[in-house]
């Protein structure tokens, strides 16, 4: 187990990018021709770019070797059984579906099972999670327990489910119309909350008592899987392999961005241990992504997943990233900047009600925040409501940090520019929209400033 003993990167750089601050006028005029939604930056107009964690992140030297080691064959690649044996060794599950990311795997998986009027218990789902669930007619419900939404609850695991909530949910609409029951580890849209072990187990027995499957978003489950060692006192000895493989083996398979934890820029999965599953899922498969043994991927993409499923478990890398993300949130919680605690695996989350108090949540306080510090610092970050559904919601502003892109001293220039804003925050005026789409509006909302 790896301790606090771990006092730098485990890796060092081969290769850089460089990255540039354009000046404050220039952020002005830019963020004002995206229509004041960080999502339409250009790039290159970005200094530090903590939009997103997924897809970002930097590979390894042998992750961009088995990217050379493609088999561009269109059916039965060798990539794509060395994806199949890895998907075993590391996760447990015979059947690999491959699909070009998470919300590919989704729409197979949810396409395949969820008939119109049904319910899907969640702890909660990610934003396009839960919009997969509604385009195949379905309705996804929120049993997280409710510290979830207490930003200041210390508890261990914020991303557990309720379990009365989810017994009575069960009671309350019939097992005939709950296909199956998804856990999101780490939990997100609640701000990156792990699961516990124990929690899981749980929901397995109930979900076992009614019949219904369960199933992982495993986006983060290797992050989750750290923090269970790190907070759950019956694993503190096992290894993150072994916590990883008991998560999934209390379940009956799993989507997997693998553009999050194991660290790929493009590529997804489902994984289970059911044949008759597997075979049902394949002709949507081979209508949306491609043939089972490629799935809307290169054999290029294949063989670095693979790669990267053995790779994710170092406990180095894993260490060193929770921890730089602690880093960048003590800084904020340092300067009373009011953000979800625990600070979750992936990512800080700043309460932008409490950061703009005088801002109505009909007047976006969080995208103000989001496009302020863009113009303090140059730094990306995403706002919006999180935990949509339920009724409940949090207004925050999410850093979501790539894995070993950025320096410690990134972090510090990121602390520094919120701290600026803070201490202007009080001029500050609110948003009101020019544009947005019936769905998923925060990707493509415009604004305009009061
Ligand atoms: N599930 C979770 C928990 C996610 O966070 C995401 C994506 C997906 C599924 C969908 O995966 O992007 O590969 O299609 N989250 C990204 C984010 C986009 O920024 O948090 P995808």
């Amino acid at each position: 187990m790896i301790t606090n003993k771990v006092t730098a990167e485990p890796f060092r750089i081969k290769v850089v990018e460089p990255i540039k601050l354009i000046s404050r006028e220039e952020r002005e005029r830019k963020i004002n021709e995206a229509g004041y939604n960080s999502f339409n930056l250009k790039s290159m107009d970005v200094y530090i770019d903590l939009l997103s964690d997924s897809g970002t992140s930097a590979m390894s030297d042998t992750q961009w070797a088995a990217l050379m080691k493609g088999d561009e064959a269109y059916a039965c690649c060798n990539n794509f059984w060395n994806l199949e044996k890895a998907v075993k060794d590391v996760l447990g599950y015979n059947y690999v579906v491959p699909t070009h990311q998470g919300r590919a795997a989704e729409n197979v998986l949810f396409g395949t099972l969820i008939k119109k009027g049904d319910i899907i218990p969640f702890n909660m789902p990610f934003d396009t999670t839960n919009a997969h669930v509604e385009f195949n007619g379905g309705k996804a419900v929120n049993c997280v327990s409710d510290i979830a939404y207490d930003i200041q609850d210390l508890h261990p695991f914020k991303g557990n489910v309720d379990l009365d909530k989810l017994k009575s949910l069960i009671k309350k609409e019939g097992k005939d119309k709950i296909p199956f029951i998804m856990l999101t580890i780490t939990n997100n849209a609640g701000g990156g909350q792990p699961v516990s072990l124990s929690n899981i187990k749980e929901v397995k027995e109930i979900a076992s008592e009614y019949n219904i499957p369960l199933f992982l978003d495993a986006a983060r489950s290797v992050e989750n899987a750290f923090f269970i060692q790190q907070r759950e006192k019956a694993y503190e000895k096992k290894s993150i392999s072994e916590i990883l493989k008991e998560q999934f083996s209390y379940a009956d398979g799993c989507t997997f961005s693998c553009k999050k934890d194991p660290m790929v820029n493009i590529g997804g999965l489902i994984a289970t241990n059911d044949a008759q599953l597997y075979n049902r899922l394949l002709p949507r498969l081979i209508l949306f992504e491609g043939f089972k043994t490629y799935g809307g991927l290169a054999g290029r993409d294949l063989e670095c997943m693979a790669q990267s499923l053995y790779e994710m478990t170092d406990e180095h890398n894993l260490a060193n990233r929770v921890r730089q993300v602690e880093y960048l949130g003590n800084m904020l919680d340092e300067v009373g900047i009011q953000i979800i605690k625990p600070i979750g695996g992936h990512a800080v989350y700043v309460d932008a009600s409490s950061f703009l108090p005088h801002i109505p949540r009909s007047e976006f306080p969080a995208n103000t925040l989001e496009i302020e510090l863009y113009i303090e610092s140059g730094v990306r970050s995403k706002g919006g409501e999180f935990g949509f559904a339920g009724g409940k919601s949090l207004t925050m502003v999410r850093l979501a940090i790539p894995r070993r892109v950025y320096t410690d001293r990134h972090m510090e220039v990121v602390a520094d520019g919120l701290r600026r804003v803070h201490e202007r925050r009080n001029s500050i005026k609110g948003l009101k929209v020019v544009y947005e789409p019936p769905v998923l509006k925060h990707f493509l909302q415009r604004f305009e400033r009061i």
